[in-house]
């Protein structure tokens, strides 16, 4: 068993991990309307992995004896005018989900459940990883996003794009 806040702030976390892959596809819904299918394809893909997310949180709680709950996923209510705001609101999101995992770590910390602190070690990693990311492509957009050729490179480039099952996780 873990600490009942812990296994509370980790439940709260898969929700806010279904939220995020909400929230990416939305993106991806505005990207493909916008005929960026590269753009779109790379957030379909985060998607999926924040599904994963979600997924290695449940099961962290099922495998030590917690009985998850599901609360309403929240609707996503962003606007976008340009091509470059879904990323910033990506950036601002990701950095935002880094606070909340470090919150859970601090409070594992606090009553010394390094099992649960082992666990979030790789959500730590990957928050750092995906702040990375958001912030690239940022910084791309900026850079390459203002003519037509540019952005047809970037489409392209983002089209590439993998998924890779969160196999590597946390053991769990
Ligand atoms: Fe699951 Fe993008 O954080």
């Amino acid at each position: 068993m873990i600490n009942e806040k812990i296994a509370k702030l980790i439940n709260e976390q898969v929700n806010k991990e279904l939220y995020s892959g909400y929230l990416y596809l939305d993106f991806a819904n505005y990207y493909a309307d916008e005929g960026l299918d590269g753009f779109a394809h790379w957030y379909e893909i985060q998607a999926q992995e924040e599904r994963d997310h979600a997924l290695m949180m449940r099961r962290y709680l099922i495998d030590n004896g917690v009985k998850v709950t599901f609360g309403e996923i929240a609707k996503p209510d962003k606007k976008f005018k340009e091509h470059i705001d879904p990323l910033n609101a990506g950036l601002e999101h990701e950095q935002y989900v880094t606070s909340l995992i470090n919150n859970i770590y601090r409070e594992a910390f606090a009553i010394n459940d390094f099992k649960t602190m082992q666990f979030l070690d790789w959500f730590i990693k990957e928050q750092g990883e995906e702040e990375k990311n958001a912030e690239d492509m940022v910084k791309k957009m900026q850079l390459y996003g203002h003519d037509a050729k540019g952005l047809y490179s970037l489409n392209q480039e983002l089209a590439g794009r993998v998924y890779t099952p969160s196999a590597t996780g946390p053991a769990m």
